[in-house]
């Protein structure tokens, strides 16, 4: 089995995460506050610390995320800190320096002062809201002064990691079209408003008055068709990322605020979970871990699966593809790092979640996994005995191998463990206490 990796990293919200946010129970105002800092953890630094030593040793690790909102204020200053501070600590790294890094922006970096004001309700806008992309061209231009021109602003970013015959295409996708906008006070207000200035002396409105700014995500809708387009390029074994900054269905918190949700998140929903295809879709913006998994009754067995990173110096994820040794997708895991007030940024439980399709022509099995098959049963088998009669020479066995076709060597330890790991994913198996040692495994055929 082959894999792949991903790291994906929150809403960064430079400086305030760099400059504050100590673990400390602070009951005195007066006491040293350099002695404070010495005896607290910091939380982002100890995030940053981890994600350098998994970088430095995960070796299948192709690439990192960052899901939006480097900075709070949108700041230029801010952002350019910002990215120099994440090269610190990550420049050198190879999938920091690859091209599988990607970055997309969040609410939080879209310059509002460079929006346009719209017209009146009698006049026409003075440029069409939609081509209006100044308000991200300070930050894509930081990206491009430090030599990575990739933030993704008005068109979608595909790269490709390719590693061992496996396939990860990762797709940058802006949802920020909308944040900062404008739109019109209702007419009643515009007209109660002049109406009360004109009774005054200095007495006109100024359409700046009869307007209020909105935080409306949104997709370009030829930036989603762009995606599946690239997506039907793909056989189904391939799966693909789409990095955004918002989440396409409302959090799990209550959330009370006007146009808070992408307006047009159904369609790409449905755009990206009806193509068959796996994919997972990487977010930021609500500050919290969820993995969610949609579906489409007309969009085959592939999951849509949603992945959202907390703010970083709350932790990060980290998200493994598993292939087969030909390069189809068997699987993804979803390991949660959370920091702990203590100061460690500890992985949670990782959320498995199938991706292959064991129905479909090529993921058809080989002469191993017919043996394995022959002698699974519903009975719980520990390993050595499951292995012991996949070697024997039972009739039954052997007839079934021999009519497939199929070579009748006898398998090696490791083959079995690794195909028992492919059946696994693909649904066939059942392996209780997989996380230990396989020869502590029991083993049971799943029903289907
Ligand atoms: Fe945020």
């Amino acid at each position: 089995m082959k894999s792949l990796s991903l790291l994906h990293l929150g809403d960064v919200h430079y400086p305030e995460t760099r400059h504050g946010a100590a673990v400390i129970d602070d009951k005195d105002p007066g006491f040293s506050a350099a002695l404070k800092a010495r005896v607290s953890p910091h939380r982002l630094t100890a995030v940053m610390a981890t994600i350098r030593r998994l970088a430095e040793n995960q070796a299948d690790l192709g690439g990192v995320l960052l899901s939006g909102d480097l900075t709070t204020n949108a700041k230029v200053g801010e952002y350019k800190e910002c990215i120099q501070y994440l090269q610190k600590c990550f420049g050198g790294l190879q999938p920091w320096e690859s091209d599988g890094l990607h970055v997309v922006p969040g609410n939080h970096d879209v310059n509002r002062s460079k929006i346009p004001l719209p017209g009146s309700d009698d006049e026409p806008d003075p440029v069409p809201h939609a081509d209006s992309l100044e308000k991200f061209e300070e930050f894509r231009t930081a990206w491009a002064e430090i030599g990575r021109p990739i933030l993704a602003v008005d068109a979608v970013r595909v790269t490709e990691l390719n590693a061992s015959g496996c396939r990860l295409p990762v797709i940058s996708l802006n949802s920020c079209l909308g944040c900062g906008e404008y739109r019109r006070l209702p007419a009643r207000f515009q007209k109660a408003y002049i109406s009360l200035l004109s009774e005054t002396k200095t007495g006109r409105a100024d359409h700046r008055d009869l307007v209020e700014q909105l935080d409306t995500p949104a997709f370009d809708d030829t930036h989603l068709a762009d995606i599946a387009s690239t997506l039907s390029g793909i056989p189904s074994s391939v799966p693909a990322v789409v990095l955004a900054h918002h989440g396409l269905l409302p959090q799990a918190v209550p959330r009370v605020a006007p146009y808070s949700e992408v307006i047009n998140a159904g369609i790409a929903r449905y755009r990206f979970a009806g193509c068959n295809k796996p994919i997972i879709y990487c977010h930021g913006h609500i500050h919290e871990s969820a993995v969610e998994i949609l579906s489409h009754p007309e969009g085959g067995r592939r999951p849509l699966v949603t992945v959202s990173a907390p703010v970083l110096d709350a932790g990060f994820n980290l998200i493994s593809f598993y292939f087969t040794d030909t390069g189809l997708v068997l699987g993804c895991e979803v390991t949660r790092y959370v920091f702990q007030n203590y100061g460690d940024v500890t992985p949670m439980e990782p959320i498995r979640i199938p991706l292959g399709d064991r129905d479909e022509p090529e993921y058809a099995s080989d002469a191993l996994s017919v043996r394995i098959g022959k002698v699974l049963s519903r009975k719980a088998t520990r390993f050595h005995a499951l292995f012991a009669a996949v070697k024997s020479q039972s009739a039954d066995v052997e007839e079934t191998v021999e009519e497939a076709g199929l070579a009748n060597a006898s398998p090696a330890e490791d083959e079995v463990v690794e195909r028992l790991r492919e059946m696994e994913w693909l649904g066939v198996v059942e392996i209780t206490a997989r996380v230990q040692a396989h020869k502590h495994w029991i083993l049971r055929r799943r029903l289907v």
